[in-house]
């Protein structure tokens, strides 16, 4: 997840698009960039770090005259964030530059049949393959807008894109494909963004761009135009009436309701690259060549733990790897066995956690190799792992992690498919179909939430009283009990206590009375019998329930809450939304601050 920003008009561009990028850095923020034409040549200023060192290099540079260029700040997914690897780029011969926020998939293949044709590569990403891609485009086609279709055709993946052309500095280019772009349509100015509050404050008429758009601008004209055939699309201009705050949360009322809502985006942004639906096969070609670990520790804090603990259930039943997940603040101060057959795998959704850190330097010294499994591209957990993965969730700005963890389970996912596929332990058949149910997700999800959120609000309301609440799971489920608990501890500051179903007899029963609400998950596995029979044991002591179920299932409960039918690992998908929505709606409704709760940070780099 990157901002982007592009402006034809009659102001000096680069203050403006500097400004509309700060508005953005809610985005990413780990580089920045600016580009813009000055004389006969595309200036390209970028920096390393917040906007204020972009900044810093603008100081005392002649950057008044131009009025139009773009702008780009950073969330890594392809190559350190580093200054060559900031956008924008430049094509090989200088003459294009772009801006990309997305993952182009195909940009290996891509970049080694340019390679053949003499393009030069100076940064490690898959944005520099694609300026090259539109400049063999442009050079096949002899012109601009149909050398851009020309390379949109044969790009896979998402992007936002804008296009600056030296020789025709006045007018932008762009296109968007599962990646976020609006245009700001202006006075004698136009505007390109990721999101709207880039550009709030000089125009509040925008259309949202769909997929499979491509737009042509110039500071008094804009025009839409299907990427494929460059047929002319009429377009609706909407009136906005957020301020700034509202925009960025995307006219949701908090970071953490947006980034809930994200999750769909999320799991397709993770998968991307990875998943071959046709051949049934998923692939994480970081860790394609290495063996298949004899054992396997999973090192973790907080919600990122609860992800490595239901990781194990499918890392054991796919991959037949046996696996120990651990606290990592227990794990550092162990008297560990591990040896040069272990493997670690560090899941961080910051990648700086202090309590991870040190568990994965015990954990090298002991002489087992490390994998990381991380949100932040370049952060200490990637740079201390031998090999890493990265979830590609996009920033997380709510403390209370949700789409991380989701992106963290569908990594998971694919190294238990990977590895089963590796170790000739799962058949072709079962890769197949989790390979489909994977990819058919997304849309699942996107189809279920507005009705979970609004089920999510009404329960909340029913026991908006409690004092306590128990959560009950089994199996790959008893971590979603313990991570529903979490979640509500941390933001309504109701105590909650995450419970395996199996154990409840041991000890909270005997807390059970009828003020004293259980939060069951209840799916349709193999174990949901027994489930059933722990619940009758709350149910006889008068205890309330709220359970998470599916269709078909048998249960009578105070409140059956009835997910859609997905088979199994995937009901995963659906059941943790569910148990962020009832978190987030009950701290919403008991006037929490939801983002920020009281204590906690997001990144916790102290032991
Ligand atoms: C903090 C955050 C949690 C997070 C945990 C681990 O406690 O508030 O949301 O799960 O740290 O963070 P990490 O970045 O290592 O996943």
């Amino acid at each position: 997840m990157c901002g982007i920003i592009g402006y034809c008009g009659h102001r000096p561009a680069v203050p403006l698009i500097v400004e509309g990028l700060r508005r953005l850095e809610y985005r990413g923020y780990d580089s920045a960039g600016v580009a813009f034409v000055q004389g006969r040549d595309i200036e390209i200023i970028k920096a390393e770090g917040k906007l204020g060192q972009l900044d810093k290099k603008l100081e005392g540079r002649d950057i008044m005259n131009a009025t139009s260029g773009m702008g780009h700040t950073r969330w890594a997914t392809h190559g350190l964030p580093v200054e060559r690897n900031a956008h924008p780029h430049l094509d090989s011969t200088g003459r294009l530059a772009l801006v990309h926020n997305g993952i182009f998939e195909n940009y290996q293949e891509v970049k080694d049949d340019l390679l053949t044709k003499g393009y030069t590569f100076h940064s490690e990403t898959d944005t520099e393959v694609l300026v090259n891609l539109i400049s063999e485009g442009l050079k096949q086609t002899g012109d601009v807008l149909k050398g851009l279709s020309w390379a949109l055709r044969q790009a896979e993946g998402s992007y936002a894109i804008v296009l600056v052309d030296r020789e025709n500095p006045g007018v932008l280019h762009a296109a968007r494909k599962s990646s976020p772009l609006v245009l700001g349509i202006g006075q004698g100015e136009n505007f390109l963004a990721s999101d709207v509050p880039a550009f709030l404050p000089y125009t509040r008429d925008v259309v949202f761009l769909d997929d499979g758009d491509l737009v042509r601008l110039d500071a008094s004209t804009w025009q839409v135009l299907r990427y494929d055939d460059l047929t002319p699309l009429e377009k609706k201009v909407h009136h906005i009436t957020w301020d700034v705050q509202a925009a960025q949360k995307g006219g949701y009322k908090h970071f953490m309701i947006k980034e809930i809502f994200e999750q769909p985006k999320v799991i397709t942004d993770c998968l991307a690259g990875r998943i071959d639906t046709a051949a049934g096969t998923a692939r994480l070609p970081e860790i394609e060549d290495l063996p298949v670990p004899k054992r396997l520790r999973i090192v973790a804090c907080g919600t990122s733990f609860h992800a490595g603990l239901w990781g194990m259930y499918l890392l054991e039943k796919w991959a037949r790897i046996p696996v120990q997940v651990e606290i990592a603040s227990e794990f550092r101060y162990r008297d560990l066995i591990l040896d040069s057959d272990d493997v670690v795998l560090a899941i961080s959704q910051s990648g700086e956690t202090a309590d991870t850190l040190a568990g994965i330097k015990v954990a090298k010294d002991l002489g087992a190799s490390i994998l990381g499994l991380c949100n932040v591209v370049g952060s200490s957990v990637a740079r201390e792992s031998d090999h890493v993965i990265y979830t590609q969730a996009g920033p997380e700005m709510s403390v209370a992690s949700t789409k991380a963890m989701c992106s963290q389970l569908v990594a998971l996912t694919l190294l238990a498919l990977v590895w089963g596929r590796k170790k000739g332990v799962l058949s072709p058949e079962a890769q197949a179909s989790a390979v489909r149910e994977l990819a058919d997700l997304p849309a699942l999800l996107d189809d279920a939430l507005p009705a979970m959120r609004d089920e999510a609000k009404r329960l909340c309301r029913l026991y908006s009283e409690a004092k306590s609440f128990l959560y009950l799971g089994r199996g790959p489920c008893f971590p979603l009990a313990l991570e529903g608990a979490l979640k509500l501890k941390e933001i309504s500051y109701i105590h909650a206590e995450g419970y395996a179903s199996g154990e409840m007899k041991h000890g909270p029963i005997a807390l059970i009375d009828p003020k004293f609400p259980t939060f069951a998950l209840a799916l349709a596995d193999e174990l949901f019998p027994k489930v059933k029979s722990n619940l009758q044991e709350v149910q006889a002591r008068g205890g309330p329930i709220i359970a998470l179920t599916q269709p078909g299932v048998d249960l009578t409960v105070d409140h059956r809450w009835v997910l859609p039918t997905a088979s199994g690992p995937m009901s995963t998908f659906l059941a943790l939304p569910a148990l962020q929505l009832f978190a987030y709606e009950m701290a919403d409704y008991l006037g929490k601050d939801v983002d920020q709760p009281r204590n906690l940070a997001k990144s916790v780099t102290v032991e």
